[in-house]
Parts: C-alpha cells; structure tokens; sequence
C-alpha cells in the first residue's frame, strides 16, 4: 500500500474524541488503585496501547487476554506466560460467554493485597477498591464490565472530580469499576499493527481497501494456519503464491464466478474477514509473544 494512503489511515484513526478520551484517562488515573487493560487474545500485541506503561503511571496492572474463544489456546498460553515474566497479572476470558469472568474480582484482590492492608490499617478496611478498565474499541470492554457487574450492576454515582459523564460501576461492596472510553493511538508501529486491528474489527475495514486487506491477511494465514485454509476453502499450502493469488483460488473454490475466468475477489475477500470474526475458520492466534509468528509452535 502506498504510504501516503497509510498517513491517510493514521488521521482517520485518531479524531479529535480520542484526543479527549486519553485525557480523560491521564486525568482520572490518581482515583483509581490499579488499571485493568483488555486485549484481544488473538492480537495481544497489536491490540496493546504502546504508551500504556506511561498512561498507567506506576498503578498496579492487570491484563486480561480477552476473545479467548475467538484464539489459539496454546498461543494464548505462551501469552500468559510472557507477561507473567514480565510481572504482570493476567486473566484468560471469553466475555461473550463470561468464562474466566468470575476469576476477575479475586484476581484484582490479589494483585491490591498490599493495597487493602494499608486500607486496613488506616481503619478503611470498608474502602472499596477501584479499577480503570482500559482497552481499544471493540475488544469487548462493555461486554466484559456487563459480565462482571452481573445482575448487580449499579452506578456508583460521580466521585469528585471525575469528568462528567464517567461511571463507576460498582462490583460488590469492595470493589468498583471505571469505564473509559475505548482508545486507539496517534500513530501504529507498522502498516502491519494496522491491518491486525482491522481483521479485528478494532477498527472500521473499510478504511482500507479491502482485497489488500484480505489478500495480506490469507497470505499470513497460509503460513500460519495452512490446515485451516485447506479445511475450509480447500487450498493446497503454495509457498510461493502471493495473497491475491490465493484469494483467487478461494474464491475459484467458492464458485465466485462473475464472468468466465474471472473471480470475485471483493466477495471473497468479505466471506474470508466475516468467516475469521465469526470463527468459522476455528481458533487462530495472528501473533506470538516472540514475533507474530505462530509456526514454530509445532
Ligand atoms: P467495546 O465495549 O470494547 O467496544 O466492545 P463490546 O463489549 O461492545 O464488544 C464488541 C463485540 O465483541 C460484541 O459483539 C461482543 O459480543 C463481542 N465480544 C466481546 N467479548 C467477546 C469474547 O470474549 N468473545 C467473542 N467471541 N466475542 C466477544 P457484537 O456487538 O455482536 O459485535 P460483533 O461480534 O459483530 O463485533
């Protein structure tokens, strides 16, 4: 893709409103005890805000491998393991169904045990804890606080100074959630970050052309996941085609036909990015904790 249309894409990926949100969380940081950071299991790299360690000033954190339904387990197991070395709490969840859920408020008494024996000792021990829930658009954030805050869910009304319009919510007696809005950043690392949060559905394809998208993101697969594509779209593995060629070949399989000899790549490239958000593909990691290369886990 030429590079002038990926600074195009950055603009689009950074309006005015997430400006705010960013402030909105530097802000609000010194109400809470510890920040809760969401990420998409299949990309947690991708899906990580890169200036999370300067946003979450020094406050505990706990990461959450979100869509764990959606991602290769033993990917996401190498995962945890490489933020567990890096000193970081980590919880595995599928929020759609509430697996791993329950796990949330023990993990987060955990990681703030210091925490609470301070409030103890200062006679505070009924002070709840509180909790920012970071995370990008689309990763699941509402799904999750819904899943966790359960029947009870209930605001817990403003505290002073917290921007207007923020809610708490409160968990149980001793524990109470900030929502912020989802965030992306001003600038990704690589065309690369873009395009994983695009297949994602962090952020809206049709920023992108979509038969690039497609044919980039069957090419990674066709070295990641060869089984799946054989399984579901009938290619032989082909180390030397290129993305679109075996986009082509898909929809060859497919009968996308739309005039003699000639394929339908813009319906396959939508069938194979609907295909991959629903699942349908089975569960496949599209980054490792060592390179985003999944095939050297064989
Ligand atoms: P957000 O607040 O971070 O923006 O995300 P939200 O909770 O709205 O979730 C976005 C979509 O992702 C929702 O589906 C939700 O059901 C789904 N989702 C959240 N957590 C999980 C998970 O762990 N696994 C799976 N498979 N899905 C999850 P939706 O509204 O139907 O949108 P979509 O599925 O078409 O993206």
């Amino acid at each position: 893709m030429a590079e002038n249309t990926f600074e195009k894409m950055n603009i689009q990926w950074f309006p005015g409103h997430m400006t705010k949100a960013q402030r909105m969380i530097e802000e609000n940081l010194k109400l809470v005890d510890a920040v809760c950071e969401l990420l998409d299991a299949r990309i947690p790299r991708a899906s990580r805000n890169p200036d999370i360690d300067r946003l979450a000033g020094g406050k505990p954190r706990l990461v959450i491998l979100n869509r764990t339904d959606l991602a290769d387990p033993a990917v996401t197991a190498r995962w945890r393991r490489a933020f567990e070395a890096q000193g970081l709490a980590i919880l595995e969840t599928d929020a759609k169904s509430g697996r791993g859920v329950k796990d949330f408020a023990p993990a987060v008494r955990r990681l703030l045990a210091d925490r609470l024996r301070e409030y103890e000792a200062k006679g505070q021990s009924g002070r709840a804890l509180r909790v920012m829930v970071l995370g990008i658009p689309n990763v699941g954030k509402s799904t999750f606080i819904n899943k966790v805050a359960g029947r009870k869910a209930a605001l817990a009304g403003d505290r002073p100074g917290v921007t207007r319009g923020r809610q708490w919510i409160r968990i149980d007696a001793g524990l109470e959630l900030l929502d912020t809005p989802g965030i992306l950043w001003p600038k990704f690392d690589s065309q690369e970050v873009g395009e994983l949060l695009a297949v994602t559905n962090a952020i809206k394809a049709e920023v992108l052309d979509r038969e690039t998208l497609a044919a980039n993101f069957i090419l990674r697969l066709s070295r990641l996941y060869p089984d799946a594509l054989r399984e579901r779209y009938k290619l032989e593995p082909d180390p030397g085609a290129d993305g679109f060629t075996l986009l082509e070949r898909a929809a060859q399989k497919r009968g996308f036909l739309v005039s003699r000899g000639e394929y339908d790549l813009e319906r396959m490239a939508n069938t194979l990015l609907s295909e991959y958000h629903d699942g349908k593909l089975g569960r496949l990691s599209l980054e490792t904790p060592d390179d985003g290369i999944v095939d050297d886990r064989k």
